[in-house]
């Protein structure tokens, strides 16, 4: 499985909001890392102390990103935080799943994967020129 490189591409125009993805990123990395390293039964035990930190982060950039665009005035907050909402019931479930089963995590690494690279590039954009004219930016 592969990493994630934050590229200057994959700005949203708000540096707190760009090092928070930039983080997301790296605890990515260390569980695909994990899960590269110890395969099979083992190796979703050793990913969980991983996962734990991965989840709180989302919790955590999810809540910190919602402050910053209910702040800004935002006009499409409501559809923003119902994909947060969706995205960690997804997670939730799937990571529920993956331990029921066996120690394959690659399922769920694809998903998180997919869904932060896709909600970055395009989601979180929306709230960009809100969050920069309510910071003075613009
Ligand atoms: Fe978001
Ligand atoms: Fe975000």
């Amino acid at each position: 499985m592969e990493i994630i490189i934050w590229k200057q591409e994959m700005s949203v125009g708000v540096d707190s909001m760009d090092n928070e993805h930039k983080i997301l990123f790296s605890i990515y990395n260390d569980l695909v890392k994990s899960a590269n390293e110890h395969r099979g039964g083992e190796g979703l035990r050793y990913s969980s102390e991983v996962w734990e930190r991965l989840y709180n982060f989302i919790n955590t950039h999810f809540d910190n990103e919602e402050r910053l665009m209910l702040e800004s005035g935002y006009d499409d907050i409501e559809r923003h935080i119902l994909e947060h909402e969706n995205f960690i019931r997804r997670i939730v479930k799937m990571h529920e799943s993956v331990s029921f089963n066996s120690g394959n995590i690659l399922q769920l690494c694809l998903l998180l994967r997919g869904w932060l690279l896709n909600h970055i590039a395009i989601v979180d954009r929306g709230y960009a020129i809100f969050v920069q004219k309510s910071q003075g930016k613009q």
